[in-house]
């Protein structure tokens, strides 16, 4: 057990797959403290259900801190990296944090979750089935075709890929069954400094530097205007 409260389960071998550093894990606390993101965590915390929640790529644990709450239950949220497991691990009382990795068998025994959340992450599907009962929930939200468009045209950022609902759906084909599909769409006004934490808080993080981002953001005119385009899905598992 770390002494900020998580426990890290990564087998010896460890990833081939890149954890979020301290730094995204900083811009993502701040984007989602922010009103921008505010629809999307109070759709996913009113889509779980039952007592148990295991929010798998976890991130900060703001979704699954409400999930929790809106259910009165309790969670633990998974990640692969030990900054986002320091932030789970206060996100709430009764929420535990583990640094482990989708890819790989989960560190859960089977049958025991009620809701599976999954938020912009890795979707292990066979490993969501076997630690949900009968029964049980997959919460996912994804991206939409104009997830952040401002920011693709504006700062750069890579988008989205125009593929991604087939292939979310394929993963969910053998043994789920799909219960609610909704589209969620807000577009807020942000500064420049929300904008670079949108942009700095995923993958781009991993081969830009904030001081380029903040730079081209210097060019746009404030306030900036972020358009969240994304899908709700919510899969129960078939008996
Ligand atoms: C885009 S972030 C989303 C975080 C959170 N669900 C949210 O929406 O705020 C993706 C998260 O998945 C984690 N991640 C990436 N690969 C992973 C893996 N193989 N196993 C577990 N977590 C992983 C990252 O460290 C990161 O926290």
């Amino acid at each position: 057990m770390a002494r900020q409260g998580y426990v890290s389960l990564l087998s010896g071998g460890g990833t081939a797959y890149a954890a979020d550093t301290a730094d995204m894990i900083s811009s993502r606390t701040r984007v989602l403290e922010a009103s921008a993101y505010a629809p999307l965590i109070e759709a996913v915390a009113s889509a779980a259900a039952g007592d148990v929640v295991v929010d798998v790529g976890a991130g900060t644990g703001h979704y699954l801190a409400a999930a929790v709450t809106a259910v009165d239950g309790r969670g633990v949220g998974l990640d692969l990296s030990k900054f986002a497991a320091r932030s789970i691990a206060r996100c709430h009382p009764a929420v535990g944090a583990v640094v482990a990795d989708a890819w790989q068998d989960l560190p859960i025994a089977g049958g025991v979750a009620d809701t599976v959340l999954s938020v912009f992450a890795p979707r292990n599907t066979a490993e969501f089935a076997r630690v949900l009962r009968p029964g049980g929930r997959v919460v996912v939200l994804g991206p939409g075709p104009d997830h952040l468009a401002e920011m693709v045209d504006g700062l750069g950022m890579i988008g989205q890929d125009k593929d991604k609902a087939a292939r979310l759906e394929a993963q969910f084909a053998d043994g789920f069954e799909l219960i609610d599909h909704r589209d969620i769409r807000a577009v807020t006004a942000v500064d420049r400094d929300l904008a670079v934490d949108v942009v700095m808080m995923g993958p781009a993080a991993f081969h830009s530097r904030r001081a380029e981002i903040a730079a081209r953001a210097q060019e746009l005119d404030e306030p900036l205007s972020i358009t969240v385009d994304t899908t709700l899905r919510i899969y129960r598992l078939a008996c």
